[in-house]
């Protein structure tokens, strides 16, 4: 799928969005979710109404992530109505960076008011512990690209969208206001996120370099699902669950199990976290 113009690409996106609003009685969600590497669960706490796989979206690209389930599940959390993204697609994986934020630009035609992002990352921070969240309030962009790179698509955004803000501040203290509330060991941290290509993790010389230029945390997504959601003017929160120790002196290798480890152990917290926070919207 490429995308020549952006005539094209809107038609695109309309296409999938008139796809799913036929496929779901014209359901409108109102909350966005894209959950992340080994952090599915939060699809358990939604009262299911409808479920779409990504093969039967017009468009939509196909998750080739294994631990990505590539579905669309569209139904209430915590009162609220809510589109889930469980699975999504990283530049890693090949794809154009339209396609990487194609989900998001179809959910915001889908009449979503705002978006929450979630990922896994590795902790640059030496204060951080395995299984934190993160919650972002700034990111760097260290992928080769970003998706507004192109023509611009108008109806969606302007061409030089304002990044002051990438992270919204009432989210962020709406976050960690849950946090404290649901309280037992619930604390959050907040940080720069960096986005790398991958997929190979970093080497030493690349963790001290990011750090040295001010990161928290490093990973492989989110920020350009994020300049999408900010082109469009969707405000975004976004968490990060620190799934490995990358500071001089905590490094070791890392295999993917510790990975999805990391992630599991912090599931429930962030999930109920993530459920406080669209409840409380
Ligand atoms: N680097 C990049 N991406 C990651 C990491 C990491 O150390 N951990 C989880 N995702």
């Amino acid at each position: 799928m490429s995308f020549p113009d952006a005539a094209g690409a809107l038609r695109a996106l309309h296409e999938a969005a008139d796809y799913i609003r036929e496929q779901s009685g014209n359901f409108q969600p109102a909350t966005g979710i894209i959950l992340g590497t080994g952090l599915g669960a939060l699809v358990r706490e939604v009262d299911v109404a409808y479920t779409l796989n990504y093969e039967d979206i017009p468009h939509f690209p196909l998750s080739t992530v294994e631990s990505h389930a590539g579905r669309l599940v569209l139904g209430t959390l915590g009162g609220r109505r809510v589109a889930v993204l469980q699975g999504r697609f990283h530049y890693y994986e090949g794809y154009s960076m339209a396609q990487v934020v194609f989900p998001v630009r179809v959910l915001k035609l889908l009449g979503i008011g705002q978006l929450l992002v979630s990922n896994a990352a590795g902790g640059l921070n030496p204060d951080f512990r395995l299984a934190d969240i993160m919650l972002i309030d700034d990111h760097l962009n260290l992928l080769p690209t970003n998706p507004l790179v192109g023509a611009n698509l108008d109806a969606l955004g302007p061409r030089f969208p304002d990044m002051f803000a990438p992270y919204d501040a009432d989210l962020l203290a709406r976050a960690e206001a849950a946090a404290q509330a649901l309280g037992q060991g619930l604390t959050t941290r907040r940080g720069v996120y960096a986005a790398l290509p991958g997929p190979m993790l970093e080497t030493p010389a690349e963790y001290r370099y990011l750090r040295t230029i001010g990161a928290d945390a490093v990973g492989m997504s989110t920020v350009p699902e994020v300049i999408a959601a900010r082109h469009m003017g969707l405000p975004v929160l976004a968490a990060s669950v620190i799934t490995d120790l990358c500071a001089p002196g905590q490094l070791k290798p890392v295999v993917l199990a510790d990975i999805f480890a990391a992630a599991a152990a912090a599931e429930p917290r962030l999930t109920a976290l993530l459920r406080a926070v669209v409840a409380g919207l």
